[in-house]
């Protein structure tokens, strides 16, 4: 029997479709909504083909209420959402921000109305680092604990702060309601998962990040350089206050982080703490240079880099301070950097067309030898 059915907004996605694996190897329904906006539908076979079971899928759009309340009436069994669906470019967030507020502010609020006709208590939200800022500004703030005050630089950031106060204002709102009509309360209750730097693919090598256009995010984008399709790295800023002067992050593998969203999931279920919000990261900070150098052994090779001026928005360091999700959830991060350098390096130097082209055969052989 399944132990709960999950609605996955944005499930085809880079983060949304590991966590559709891991819930479905984890004896979960999956149930997936998405508009392919950034995303491939390919990527259910993929999902099949690893684990042999598919997720339903829904082509909706997260802001589409109607279209969400046929899919909790077609599955009224789905107990808990997790939500990935939004738009994720820093840069492209100020360029143009009402888009950014139309689909991650209007879409999480379209999300939760519906959900609420749904009577579907439980919100697994994908939040961000981003949302803290520049830490730095506060004395003892590095590595960065959920403590930290909220201080987004970017529009993107300011997105993930308000969907993670409406889910706040909202998750009261039902319990008082229910407080009041003397109906359990405790049922209503919402993760706020702020990651640190997704990255990584998966052992297989056929599966992984294949967004549609040009990536901006470290990894992705120096495989781009090691397959030859970009001719250059750029390096924003050489200038930080870091040990080489490259900005530092908190690079998590993306099979990790798709099991902090079943450990928050089992969290809320078994606890019902209302809203809490958990930093998804390893607690290890890498600087730029040192993350080229690491990729670029596992290419074999050097990887051309241009250092260019700081990027508008950006902050010397985002490292995490995961210790409430190593206890609260019992979580941490088992995979390490150079593992996330080698799936992804796997990854990408098999599938240089990503989704659009068949997995490499003996990858699929070497699953269903595996399976059997
Ligand atoms: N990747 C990161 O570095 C990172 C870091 C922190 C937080 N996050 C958050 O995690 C979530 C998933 O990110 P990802 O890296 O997997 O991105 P992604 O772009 O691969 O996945 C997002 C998915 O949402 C879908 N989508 C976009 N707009 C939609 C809409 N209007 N209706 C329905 N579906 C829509 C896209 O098609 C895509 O499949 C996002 O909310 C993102 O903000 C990502």
């Amino acid at each position: 029997m399944a132990v709960g059915t999950v609605l996955v907004t944005g499930g085809t996605g880079y983060i949304g479709s590991f966590t559709s694996l891991a819930l479905l190897e984890n004896g979960y329904e999956v149930v997936i909504v998405d508009n392919l906006y950034n995303s491939s539908k390919v990527v259910l076979d993929r999902i099949e083909l690893i684990c042999g079971k598919r997720p339903a899928f829904y082509e909706v759009d997260v802001t589409d209420e109607a279209g969400l309340d046929e899919v909790f009436a077609k599955h009224p069994e789905i107990d808990s959402v997790i939500h990935f669906a939004a738009l994720k470019a820093v840069g492209e967030s100020g360029e143009i921000p009402l888009e950014y507020y139309n689909v991650n502010v209007g879409g999480g609020i379209a999300l939760l109305r519906s959900m609420k006709r749904a009577n579907v208590p439980n919100i697994v939200f994908s939040s961000s680092a981003t949302v803290y800022g520049d830490a730095t500004r506060v004395p003892n703030m590095i590595p960065i604990p959920e403590e930290c005050p909220i201080g987004p630089t970017n529009t993107y950031g300011r997105t993930k702060v308000m969907i993670e106060t409406v889910i706040t204002d909202h998750v009261e709102a039902e319990r008082n309601r229910c407080k009041k009509a003397g109906q359990p309360y405790e049922r209503w209750n919402g993760a706020l998962l702020r990651y640190f730097n997704p990255c990584g693919a998966h052992p297989s090598g056929i599966m992984g990040e294949d967004p549609q256009g040009v990536p901006y995010n470290l990894l992705p984008l120096l495989g781009k350089v090691a397959t030859g399709d970009r001719k250059n790295l750029l390096v924003f800023g050489d200038d930080y206050a870091s040990k080489d002067g490259t900005a530092i992050r908190d690079y998590i593998h993306v099979l990790d982080l798709a099991n902090g969203h079943l450990a928050a999931l089992d969290y809320l279920q078994e606890h019902k703490p209302g809203v809490r919000a958990w930093n998804l990261g390893s607690g290890r900070g890498s600087t730029v240079f040192e993350m080229i150098k690491a990729f670029s052994k596992v290419v074999g090779h050097d990887l051309p880099y241009t250092v260019v001026e700081r990027r508008q928005g950006d902050v010397l360091d985002l490292t995490a301070r995961p210790a409430r999700a190593n206890e609260e959830l019992k979580w941490r991060t088992k995979l390490t950097l150079e593992n996330a350098c080698a799936d992804l390096w796997r990854w990408v130097e098999n599938n240089p067309q990503g989704y659009r082209q068949d997995p490499p055969a003996e990858f699929v052989e070497a699953l269903k030898a595996k399976k059997t």
